[in-house]
């Protein structure tokens, strides 16, 4: 199987986590798409979604679910996401497609988070993949020499704008030993919105996509 053939599988098999009658929360990026893709199969199931980025948002629009605003609503029973990077704690490194914030804030109001991803994610020690963190335009050059000092290698994502109007700086060259001590410390940068970490608030499930089929990982 594909890369593309395992996201889509495992995309499928998250369906079994939707709650029937509630509001489902919705993440973004590649393996985000699939499962949106698979939700409108049972679109009339549930009561609707909050989106984590405008372009889930129009994806979902597109088939036809309704998006609320996160403001109106009281409840969100599961949030669906995939990941950059996973270690077996369920710890995990995201915001590749610039959402993390949106995606934090969704994760943070939901009853359980389930991972969704293909093998190649699974890692022993997160950090190969560069961590995103959203900062304020004015904070940007502050913020990566906070960065430094932490040992990091921050590059400013050029060009790219968040939903929220803020910028991305990607932390390259950092072995995250211990994630919750470092997604506190990031966020403890003045001028940062929030860090692509989630420790603190790690998954509660992982699902993988692998050449043996969908395994699962759990707290
Ligand atoms: C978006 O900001 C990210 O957090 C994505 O969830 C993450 O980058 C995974 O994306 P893919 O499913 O495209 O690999």
């Amino acid at each position: 199987m594909t890369q593309d053939e395992l996201k889509k599988m495992v995309a499928e098999a998250a369906i079994e986590y939707v709650v029937p009658d509630s509001i489902i929360g919705v993440g973004t990026g590649s393996t985000a798409n699939c499962f949106i893709d698979a939700l409108a199969s049972i679109k009339h199931k549930i009561n609707g979604t909050v989106a984590s980025s405008e372009a889930s948002a129009e994806r979902l629009k597109s088939h036809g679910i309704e998006v609320f605003d996160l403001n109106s609503v009281n409840e969100i029973s599961v949030y669906i996401d995939g990941a950059d990077e996973s270690d077996n704690h369920l710890h995990l490194v995201k915001g590749g497609g610039g959402a993390l914030t949106r995606e934090k804030i969704v994760a943070a109001c939901s009853k359980k988070f389930v991972c969704i991803a293909d093998e190649s994610k699974l890692v022993d020690v997160l950090g190969e993949f560069p961590l995103p963190v959203e900062v304020i335009p004015m904070a940007r050059s502050f913020v990566a020499r906070e960065l430094v000092k932490l040992g990091g290698r921050p590059v400013y994502r050029d060009g790219f704008v968040t939903d929220n109007g803020n910028v991305i700086l990607d932390i390259h060259d950092m072995s995250i030993v211990d994630p919750r001590k470092l997604e506190k410390q990031l966020n403890d940068i003045t001028g940062v919105v929030t860090n692509g970490l989630f420790a603190i608030k790690s998954a509660d499930v992982l699902l993988l996509g692998t050449q043996d089929g969908v395994k699962k990982l759990e707290k």
